[in-house]
């Protein structure tokens, strides 16, 4: 239950961004070899949006970050602190947090990457409820954002991988609130036993030197992935997460107004929603119009919840992520 008059921390603000490009099923034909009907059937996606040039996550990311501060009327220097969840980060190092921080324009601030890949979002924002909870700090902008694309194998080797993602960023604000709508509890998992399921090879530390012309005429630069190993962990952790998150805190699923799952595949989800008996109308979908947008997903799926009205002051939110790691994850918000 909610412990009311307790600090703690509320999603204040929300928005997201996605590049202006949609890459249809049907585009995605006349690059490889597929078709809109098995993508479809496999996945749910129909379309995607995919960035045009150079361009990268932070910079998906900053429209977002200023629309969510703008809506709650504040700045970026009333910031305490940046989390940036992203697999794919503008350049290696320094992280997309620096780099986000110093175009919105907020330097001294905490700035602060997380690479928990679909997990991302659930993570940060298990990161920023807990430096709330203890009074650290007061703001925090957390942001999940992804330029999948310009790292895809568009050829029929890749054809698996490729037509499942999509490029975008989301952001929330976190504030501290003593009040009732809050963020009630996270619960944060990982199996690194399972890391060779699905990961990106090179460029890497462990390989000396960490990129050759050989790596990369392999294809080693672009993701791998066991797809049915990766869909049968996923339906078997987010049940698991799911239940340990609602038990934890006395509720059941039908106490659950929305379910905003991380969007991998949309019949990933109507399994979990089966075994969980929660019924359709209850999930946010929208993997249909952007593909899998990884540390992205959660953050855009709730923002078009709120925007379109199902999720209202006083709803109970589940968030539930799985992805590379392997990583799984769920949050429970009382909005
Ligand atoms: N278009 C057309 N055919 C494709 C294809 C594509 N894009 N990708 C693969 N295929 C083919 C395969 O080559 C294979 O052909 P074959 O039978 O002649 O060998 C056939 O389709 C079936 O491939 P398979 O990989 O067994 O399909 P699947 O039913 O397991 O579906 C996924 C593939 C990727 C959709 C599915 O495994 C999945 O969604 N896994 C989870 C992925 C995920 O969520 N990842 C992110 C985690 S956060």
């Amino acid at each position: 239950m909610a412990r009311k008059d307790m600090r703690g921390s509320r999603i204040t603000s929300i928005a997201f961004h996605v590049p202006d490009r949609l890459v249809t099923n049907y585009d995605l034909e006349r690059m490889i070899d597929t078709s809109d009907e098995w993508i479809v059937q496999r996945t749910g996606i129909k379309q995607r949006h995919w960035v045009e040039g150079d361009v990268g996550a932070s910079e998906l990311a900053l429209p977002a970050s200023i629309e969510a501060l703008e809506k709650a009327g504040l700045k970026a220097s009333d910031l305490d602190m940046i989390i940036f969840a992203t697999l794919s980060p503008d350049i290696t190092f320094p992280g997309s947090a620096c780099i986000l921080q110093a175009k919105l324009g907020c330097p001294g601030i905490a700035a602060l990457d997380i690479s928990n890949q679909c997990t991302g979002f659930i993570y940060s924002l298990s990161v920023a409820d807990q430096f709330i909870r203890t009074g650290s700090m007061n703001r925090i902008l957390v942001v999940g954002a992804e330029v999948h694309s310009s790292g895809l194998d568009i050829s029929n080797k890749g054809r698996d991988v490729t037509v499942l993602f999509g490029d975008g960023a989301g952001a929330v604000l976190i504030e501290a609130t003593e009040g009732d709508s809050r963020i009630i509890d996270t619960r944060l998992h990982a199996d690194g036993r399972y890391l060779d399921i699905l990961k990106i090879v090179a460029p890497a530390s462990k390989l000396n030197p960490r990129v050759t012309h050989e790596m990369l005429d392999k294809g080693l630069q672009y993701p791998y992935m066991e797809g049915r190993a990766v869909f049968k962990q996923a339906i078997a952790r987010l049940p698991q997460v799911i239940n340990e998150i609602l038990d934890a805190n006395g509720y059941s699923v039908s106490d659950v107004d929305l379910l905003v799952p991380h969007q991998a595949n949309l019949r990933i989800n109507e399994m979990v929603i089966g075994i969980m008996g929660i019924p359709r109308s209850k999930m946010v979908s929208n993997i249909d119009r952007y593909g899998n947008t990884t540390a992205a997903s959660i953050p855009i799926a709730l923002c078009e919840a709120v925007e379109d009205g199902r999720l209202k002051s006083g709803d109970l939110v589940l968030l539930a992520a799985f992805g590379a790691g392997l990583t799984w994850g769920a949050g429970l918000v009382r909005w």
